[in-house]
C-alpha cells in the first residue's frame, strides 16, 4: 500500500515536472515578446546587423527597425538629385519580410546633411524658396519611396537649442529659412505621406528646462495645426538621469498635447552624459563593475516601469545599437573609452538589466 502510495505520488510529480518543463518550452519568450500587449520594441540597425548571426538575434528580440544613419540626409542624398537607395531599401525590405515595423529617421536634422543643400554653384547661401524647394523635394522623394511600408517618421530632428537662454537652435536651416523650417518639413511629409505618423525627436527631453522648451515648439505647431502626432524621446540616458519624476514628467506633459511618445534611440550609459567630443583621460577606468551593472539595471527597471504606466501614451520603445558588441557610445564622447549601454552583453546574452526589464 505504501509502495503504491509513493509510486502514485511520484508519478503525480513527474507529470507536474514535465508540464512545468513543457510550459516553460512553450512560453520561451524573447524580449518583444514580454511587451506584445504594451508597445512595439525597436533596434537601431545598419548593414551589418542584417548578416548573421545578428540577423537572427533581431527578428528573435524585436518587432521594429529604425535605420541608424541610412536614411539620414547626407547618407541618403549625398548630392542633389543622387539618391543611394542600396542600404535602406535592404533595412526596409528586412522588416517587410519579417513582418517588422520600421520607424525612418530623420528627415530634416541640421547634421549629417550635405553642404549642397544650402549653397549654389558659387558656394553662397541659396534663397529661402531654394532651399524649401530642395528640402520639400528630399522629403517628398524618401518618404514617397517607403510609403506604406514606413509607419513613422522623425521629421524633425533636434530643433532645440543646448543654450537655455534659445529656443530654436541656429543652424543653416534658420538662417536661410527661418525657424518656419519645421513647420515646412512636416506639411512636406504630410503631404507625401497623410497616413505616417510624424514626429518631433530629441534629447535631454527629459531634463526640467529642456522639456519646457521642447513642450513651448510642439504647442506652437499644435495651434497652428501643423500635422505632427508624436514626440520621440531619444532615451540617450544614463545611470545618473532622468529621475522618475522628471521622467514621468516629460511623459505627462507633451502627452497632455494628445501626443504620442516613442522612446525612439535608448540605452543607458554609464557615464555621465557629456556634449563635446573630448579624449579618454588617463585616470578614468572603463571597469564594468559589478556596482555598476547593478545601478544601470535599477535605471533600466525604473524606466520600464515607468513606459508601461504610460502605455497609452508610449507607443514604441527602440534601442540604439543591438548588444554592448557595438555601441556608437564606444566612440562619442570620448573615442575609445568602452561603455555597455544595452540590455545584452557584448555576446548578445541578457544581462541583469534584461531580467530587471521583462520580469513584471
Ligand atoms: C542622435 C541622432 C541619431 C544618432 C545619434 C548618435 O541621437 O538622432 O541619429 O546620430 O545621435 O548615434
Amino acid at each position: 500500500m505504501k509502495t503504491l502510495m509513493l509510486k502514485t505520488v511520484s508519478a503525480a510529480l513527474l507529470t507536474v515536472a514535465i508540464t512545468s518543463c513543457k510550459g516553460n518550452a512553450q512560453e520561451a519568450k524573447e524580449l518583444k515578446d514580454y511587451y506584445k500587449d504594451y508597445f512595439s520594441i525597436g533596434v537601431a540597425v545598419n548593414q551589418k546587423s542584417l548578416t548573421e548571426p545578428e540577423a537572427s538575434f533581431i527578428k528573435k528580440n524585436f518587432n521594429s527597425l529604425t535605420p541608424e544613419n541610412d536614411m539620414k540626409m547626407g547618407p541618403i542624398q549625398p548630392k542633389e538629385g543622387v539618391f543611394n537607395w542600396g542600404p535602406s531599401d535592404k533595412i526596409v525590405d528586412f522588416a517587410v519580410k519579417n513582418n517588422m515595423k520600421v520607424r525612418g529617421h530623420a528627415l530634416c536634422w541640421h547634421e549629417q546633411v550635405g553642404d549642397w543643400f544650402f549653397v549654389d554653384k558659387e558656394g553662397n547661401n541659396v534663397s529661402r524658396e531654394l532651399l524649401l524647394q530642395r528640402l520639400r523635394t528630399h522629403i517628398h522623394t524618401v518618404v514617397n519611396r517607403y510609403k506604406g511600408k514606413i509607419y513613422a517618421w522623425d521629421v524633425v530632428n533636434e530643433a532645440i537649442d543646448d543654450n537655455p537662454n534659445n529656443l530654436i537652435r541656429s543652424s543653416k536651416w534658420t538662417e536661410i529659412i527661418g525657424d518656419d523650417y519645421i513647420e515646412k518639413a512636416f506639411e512636406y511629409a504630410h503631404e507625401a505621406d497623410p497616413n505616417a505618423k510624424l514626429f518631433y525627436n530629441d534629447y535631454n527631453s527629459e531634463r526640467p528646462e529642456k522639456v519646457e522648451r521642447i513642450y513651448t515648439l510642439l504647442k506652437r505647431l499644435k495651434d497652428k495645426n501643423i500635422p505632427i502626432n508624436g514626440v520621440g524621446l531619444q532615451g540617450h540616458w544614463s545611470i545618473f538621469e532622468p529621475s522618475r519624476n522628471e521622467l514621468e514628467y516629460a511623459i505627462q506633459k507633451y502627452a497632455s498635447l494628445g501626443l504620442e511618445i516613442h522612446v525612439t534611440e535608448l540605452d543607458v550609459s554609464i557615464y555621465k552624459w557629456e556634449k563635446e567630443k573630448r579624449a579618454k583621460r588617463s585616470d578614468e577606468s572603463d571597469e564594468y563593475t559589478p556596482e555598476l551593472q547593478k545601478a544601470q539595471a535599477n535605471q533600466y527597471k525604473m524606466f520600464f516601469e515607468v513606459f508601461r504606466k504610460y502605455k497609452n501614451n508610449v507607443t514604441n520603445v527602440t534601442f540604439w545599437n543591438v548588444t554592448d558588441k557595438y555601441s556608437w557610445l564606444d566612440h562619442y564622447p570620448v573615442e575609445g573609452r568602452k561603455n555597455h549601454p544595452s540590455l545584452f552583453d557584448t555576446n548578445g546574452k541578457p544581462k541583469a538589466a534584461f531580467w530587471e526589464v521583462v520580469n513584471f
